[in-house]
């Protein structure tokens, strides 16, 4: 186990629901795991007012998110916690919070370690890391600074740079930890060594052997209660931009020198500036777009997009999107890849799929189903792992040859230990690993890409956005996409090994 230094770690947006539900149960875990240092503080930050021990009763005793049973360390961890209140957009406050630190910094002895933790509204990421260099909490005199900035990194190409730009004035880069919490899930981590370190795939992955790549994020929740939040966004923006455009970087990068951030890292940005970049044409043409409607799932009424509370009624917002690209490099030349994301779809899934190409010659009789190619399914989540699917001789006469499946399941390791995301990027945050974080040129690349379909689907107003019912896969022409007669999507189940669009939810 890395010794971690001695730390503090500061939550701006403590009084907030990602602190509740993901940030301070994540710490929890890692003090329970032994994995926080021997002096370590934890200081949450915001305009509310509380005192510390308010804000330990709410933050930890209270907090429903906290799996409390047999733990007898709870309230031991609760005195690591303090508060702060300040004003965020008052930099003259900042000059309090400066002595705060530098008092629990002696009492604690953390060596002047400090990660600030941003999660707050994105139109603070800019202002609270400039009111933090203001009072001289950027400068690393005797210990280290690093920032973790929350999702989204940017609404656009423009405000992504400009975003970068702000933060670079003053901190380094290698200070600055943009999260993509999709990095952080262990079935993400899994793409590079099930490439990289099994000799069987990587020899086939590549224009010669692969039909396609399909990446599927379906959400079977609407927007619930973030719809104002949600009609200022949408799928591309909320899903593509980031998380989906993270995982392609992961199966289509070349193996990287080194397991370390710079060389992931580097071989990421390379797919990112190999993206084929969208005309007007090919937004019409290749991107699907479309909204939830209205409908009945389980027999119980179901609201459309549009009536959802905070939603413009008559919003463009997309629920969906699905599109088609290429990456234009020597491995991929030529090999289509798809993504497909949206709200409330049949069920909660997310995998990536590689469709191998069938035999040159077709020596028995293969059933001519759909999607009756060699394929390897990545199962992100849920009932995660791993599926392969190729052909087996039907028993008997002749030589009939049936799809079978070989699949490895997560759940099976039953001695292992799955840290959630947060848990795991906290943790390497702590110890200067920012492999599993996204650098800024590289969310600069992913939003190259994106820009075009922003821009096409805001300037042209005759590209449609469908309708499809709640609880379905999406619009109608959405197989259309799909190059090649008899290929559709895989319509994936709960269950890793099934698939078909009527099987069991
Ligand atoms: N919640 C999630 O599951 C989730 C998932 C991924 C990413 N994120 C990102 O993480 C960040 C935090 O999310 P959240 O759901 O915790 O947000 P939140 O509950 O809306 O806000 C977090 C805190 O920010 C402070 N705040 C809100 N509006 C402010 C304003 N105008 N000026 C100054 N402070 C303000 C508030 O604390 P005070 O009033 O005490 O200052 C609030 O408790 C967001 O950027 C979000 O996009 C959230």
């Amino acid at each position: 186990m890395i010794k971690n230094d001695n730390q503090i770690l500061v939550i701006f947006g403590a009084s907030g629901d990602l602190t509740a539900r993901k940030l301070i149960p994540a710490i929890y875990n890692l003090y329970k795991k032994d994995y926080l240092p021997e002096k370590y503080a934890i200081v949450g930050v915001g305009r509310t007012s509380y005192d510390d021990e308010e804000f330990r009763q709410k933050a930890v005793i209270e907090n429903e998110h906290i799996k409390k049973e047999g733990d007898k360390s709870l309230e031991d961890f609760a005195k690591l916690i303090h508060y702060h209140s300040l004003d965020t957009s008052n930099k003259e406050d900042y000059k309090g919070l400066s002595d705060r630190l530098h008092s629990i910094d002696d009492d604690f002895g953390t060596n002047c370690n400090v990660i600030f933790y941003l999660s707050v509204p994105p139109s603070l990421y800019g202002v609270i890391p400039k009111h933090l260099a203001y009072a001289g909490l950027n400068e690393e005199k005797s210990g280290w600074t690093r920032l973790i900035i929350e999702k989204p990194f940017g609404y656009d190409l423009e405000s992504a740079k400009e975003l970068n730009k702000t933060l670079l004035e003053d901190y380094r880069e290698d200070q600055i930890y943009r999260i993509d919490h999709y990095l952080g899930k262990e079935t993400v981590q899994n793409l590079l060594v099930t490439r990289f370190s099994n000799s069987i795939f990587e020899p086939l992955w590549n224009r010669n052997y692969i039909h396609r790549v399909e990446i599927t994020s379906a959400e079977s929740v609407g927007v619930e209660k973030r719809g104002g939040y949600y009609d200022g966004s949408g799928a591309l923006r909320d899903m593509v931009q980031n998380h989906l455009l993270q995982l392609i970087g992961l199966v289509a990068m070349e193996p990287p020198v080194k397991s370390d951030a710079n060389s992931i890292r580097n071989e990421k940005l390379k797919v990112f500036q190999s993206l084929r970049p969208m005309t007007p044409e090919d937004v019409k043409n290749n991107v699907i777009r479309g909204q939830y409607t209205s409908s009945k799932i389980k027999g119980e009424e179901v609201k459309g997009y549009r009536e959802e509370e905070g939603v413009d009624p008559e919003s463009k917002t997309e629920t969906f999107v699905a599109l088609k690209f290429f990456i234009d490099n020597w491995r991929w030349s030529g090999v289509p890849f798809y993504i497909r994301s949206g709200k409330k779809l049949p069920t909660r899934v997310s995998e990536v799929v590689i469709h191998f190409k069938p035999n040159h010659h077709r020596l028995f009789s293969q059933s001519q189903k759909i999607n009756s190619q060699n394929m390897l399914v990545l199962r992100i989540q849920p009932d995660e792992g791993v599926l392969l699917k190729f052909g087996m001789k039907v028993p008997g006469q002749g030589f009939d040859v049936k799809n079978v499946n070989m699949d490895f399941l997560y759940s099976d390791l039953t001695d292992a230990y799955v840290p959630d995301a947060y848990e795991r990027l906290i943790l390497d945050c702590m110890q200067g690993d920012a492999t599993l974080y996204a650098r800024g040129d590289s969310v600069e690349a992913a939003w190259e890409f994106i820009d075009p379909i922003l821009k096409a689907w805001k300037e042209d107003s005759s590209i449609p956005i469908y309708g499809y019912p709640a609880g379905t896969w999406g619009p109608e022409n959405v197989d259309d996409l799909i190059e090649g007669e008899h290929m559709m999507w895989r319509y994936p189940c709960k269950n890793l090994a099934e698939d078909g669009i009527f099987c069991e939810l």
